[in-house]
């Protein structure tokens, strides 16, 4: 049974994406959770560390099929994020959903091409498209379309006529929800103040150090580790005044090497967390140590004062 700009998509099924470069492909496939989405861009990548390699392309789509037709088998939703204009590749696909007695679902992007031409320009070299190379994919876009429905796709429909912005907010906001703990977990607690100052990425290395004697008060010692490399880290909540939140990182003392005290320095980023771990930061005129005191009268590092607003952000 084929529908035409019915928009209703089945629960599981095949979903193929087609149209030019820079149509929106991509961006529409971020609708759906990312294990359900077969990027061929993204598996150039995983194949040849290079997204944009075109020699790596047919390796690529070696791969997308291999797993296709594994996500097939069980019944998975699945998305197809590649332009799709040919004809060859669109019946590959359909032939795989078929096997398993999938539904299949022909998303046509049909992004004008002066918009598809015009989003090639801000684009990394390797991820630009050459401007008769997108002309000719969004041709072959336009002369697919009537063909699609005897290729054996059951659904039809022009991306324009897709409700995405709905389940992707309700997938964003699950997510968020969850990292709040309003979903009955623990949530992140303390460390969504630390990924909104470094990132998701260090998170799985992060360690409260609680009764650490390295400070006093309500500061806070953590530690960025793996294996023999580390950064010791102190939370302070009253930086500049109390409500004032912001980490610095331990550094040996610039003053005297065989000083008995610990030297601070604010952290604000990732960046400066390699910084302090490279030694880029050994003698950054910010440092505060417990014996020396610091270098000159600046004890209000810049920086600080809106601290207290992205905490706020970084919980709310
Ligand atoms: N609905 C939209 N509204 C506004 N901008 C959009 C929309 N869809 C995509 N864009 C913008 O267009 C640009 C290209 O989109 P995208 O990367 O999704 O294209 P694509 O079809 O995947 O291209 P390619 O085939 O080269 O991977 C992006 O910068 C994106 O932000
Ligand atoms: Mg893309
Ligand atoms: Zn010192």
């Amino acid at each position: 049974m084929t529908s035409v700009l019915y928009p209703d998509l089945p629960e599981n099924g095949l979903i193929v994406l087609i149209g030019a470069s820079g149509a929106g492909k991509s961006t529409l496939a971020r609708t759906w959770p990312a294990s359900q989405v077969l990027s061929l861009d993204g598996l150039r990548g995983v194949v040849s560390d290079d997204p944009g390699r075109q020699d790596a392309t047919a390796d690529a789509a070696d791969v997308l099929k291999l797993i296709l037709e594994r996500r097939m088998a069980r019944k998975l939703n699945t998305v197809i994020d590649a332009t799709n204009v040919e004809q060859s590749v669109r019946v590959e696909l359909v032939m795989a959903a078929k096997r398993h007695g999938m539904p299949t679902v022909a998303v046509v992007v049909a992004t004008p091409l002066p918009v598809c031409l015009e989003r090639q320009g801000p684009r990394p070299d390797n991820r630009r498209v050459p401007e008769d190379v997108v002309r000719s994919q969004h041709q072959a876009m336009v002369h697919s379309h009537q063909r699609l429905a005897a290729e054996g796709f059951n659904t039809i429909v022009f991306a324009d006529a897709l409700y995405r912005l709905e389940p992707f907010l309700k997938r964003l906001s699950q997510v968020r929800e969850a990292e709040l703990g309003r979903d009955g977990s623990d949530g992140l607690g303390d460390l969504l103040l630390v990924r909104r100052f470094f990132g998701s990425e260090i998170l799985p290395l992060w360690r409260w150090r609680p009764g650490s004697d390295l400070v006093t008060g309500r500061d806070r010692v953590a530690e960025i580790r793996l294996g023999q490399q580390y950064l010791t880290l102190a939370f302070r909540d009253d930086v500049d005044g109390e409500g004032d939140f912001g980490f610095d990182v331990l550094l040996p003392c610039p003053f005297d090497a065989e000083c008995a005290g610990q030297a601070w320095a604010p952290v604000y980023s990732v960046t400066d967390l390699y910084k302090a771990l490279t030694g880029a930061m050994d003698s950054d005129p910010d440092i505060v140590c417990s014996v020396h005191g610091v270098d000159d009268q600046d004890d209000d590092p810049e920086g600080r004062a809106d601290l207290e607003a992205q905490y706020a952000d970084a919980v709310a």
